[in-house]
């Protein structure tokens, strides 16, 4: 059987690198493209002897060569995701979900390659409707400082559905949510590393607001498993539209300081802040579409993903201390 190959943009980041492993596992060669922006080598490392894996360092926003595979799959995962990168990267994160998704679905088009996109919960911003639901449309503010990250995930959305309507492009969009695990840069604003790397360092957990907003949190081989189960499908009833891919179990910020803080046995308390502007006050997606059409649902609970996240944390928190003495 001919094997397959997969391009996936982004490849050198936390849910990219781990999607490579996955495609890896199932069999297909794997080119990963990343310009190292908010990825790593070191997320790749483990890969660098693996003849069926490729590494190009490149933009995806410009057109060019992707390595020396002819593709039967485009996995479009490039972009800034956390709060702190996609502040920093504003314009970046605005031009891949444009650009970017353009010159990812032009090599789908031409190779004939499926075509997957990374979109996200931001997509429903500040959501009015509760759990989330897929044809839920949202609460974005288009002009507030998260919108970089928003609207260019929405408009990725809308280019993702023109190249399948007018191009008969085979497309999947994967809403994803909050997801964690290892290879999360370790001060990247996002819930869970804060709150490792304040626990492990000995400081205090900083809550923002009154910690009751609510979020939930999917450990990264559950998230990778309802991709791969989205990629791989055919023939889905609504199948082009975007499916949730999250966990649905929902905690309070303030719960899941407190788990962190149980995990690591840290000595830390927690120190309450202001709320930032466009914090959404819940987010938790309805995953009955996802486990509809691919029998699909999250295993790995909260208390568990902490712990097989631990060994990782802690050694990421060491190196960041010796960067810092440097
Ligand atoms: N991790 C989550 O909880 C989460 C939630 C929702 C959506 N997503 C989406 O999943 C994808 C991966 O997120 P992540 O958490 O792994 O983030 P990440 O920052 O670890 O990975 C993103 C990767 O994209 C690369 N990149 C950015 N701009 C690029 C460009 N122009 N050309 C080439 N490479 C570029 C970065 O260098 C990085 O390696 C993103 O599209 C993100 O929006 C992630």
């Amino acid at each position: 059987m001919k094997t397959r190959r997969a391009l996936v943009t982004g490849g050198a980041g936390f849910l990219g690198s781990h999607l490579c492993d996955g495609l890896l596992g199932e069999g297909y060669r794997v080119v990963a493209a990343d310009n190292l922006l908010t990825g790593s080598l070191g997320n790749i490392e483990h890969l660098r002897n693996d003849s069926r894996f490729e590494f190009v360092q490149k933009d995806v926003c410009y057109p060019g060569e992707w390595g020396t595979l002819d593709l039967d799959y485009v996995l479009h995962f490039a972009s800034p995701a956390s709060p702190v990168d996609y502040a920093e990267h504003g314009i970046e994160t605005l031009r891949v979900g444009s650009y970017g998704t353009f010159e990812a679905l032009e090599t789908a088009r031409r190779s004939g390659a499926k075509f997957m996109m990374a979109s996200t919960s931001e997509c429903y911003g500040d959501p009015a409707v509760h759990p989330q639901t897929e044809t839920y449309w949202g609460n974005v503010n288009p002009i507030g400082p998260r919108s970089v990250y928003d609207e260019a995930k929405r408009f990725s959305e809308a280019v993702t559905m023109a190249y399948h309507r007018y191009h008969q492009v085979d497309t999947r969009i994967v809403r994803i949510f909050n997801t964690y695990g290892p290879r999360m840069q370790i001060n990247d604003g996002r819930v869970i590393p804060n709150f490792m790397w304040q626990a492990l360092r000995g400081e205090n957990l900083t809550v923002y607001g009154d910690g009751s907003q609510t979020r939930s949190f999917c450990y990264v081989s559950d998230e990778v498993d309802g991709i791969l189960r989205l990629a791989g499908s055919s023939g889905l009833e609504s199948g082009h539209e975007p499916v949730n891919i999250g966990n649905p179990t929902e905690f309070t910020i303030l719960d899941c300081a407190r788990k962190v803080i149980a995990t690591t046995g840290s000595r830390s308390q927690i120190k309450f802040e202001g709320l930032p502007q466009d914090d959404p006050k819940q987010r938790r997606p309805d995953i009955s579409k996802a486990k509809r059409l691919l029998g699909w649902e999250p295993k790995v609970e909260l208390e568990s993903g902490l712990k097989l996240s631990l060994e990782y944390f802690r050694r990421a928190v060491a190196e960041k201390g010796k960067e810092k003495r440097a």
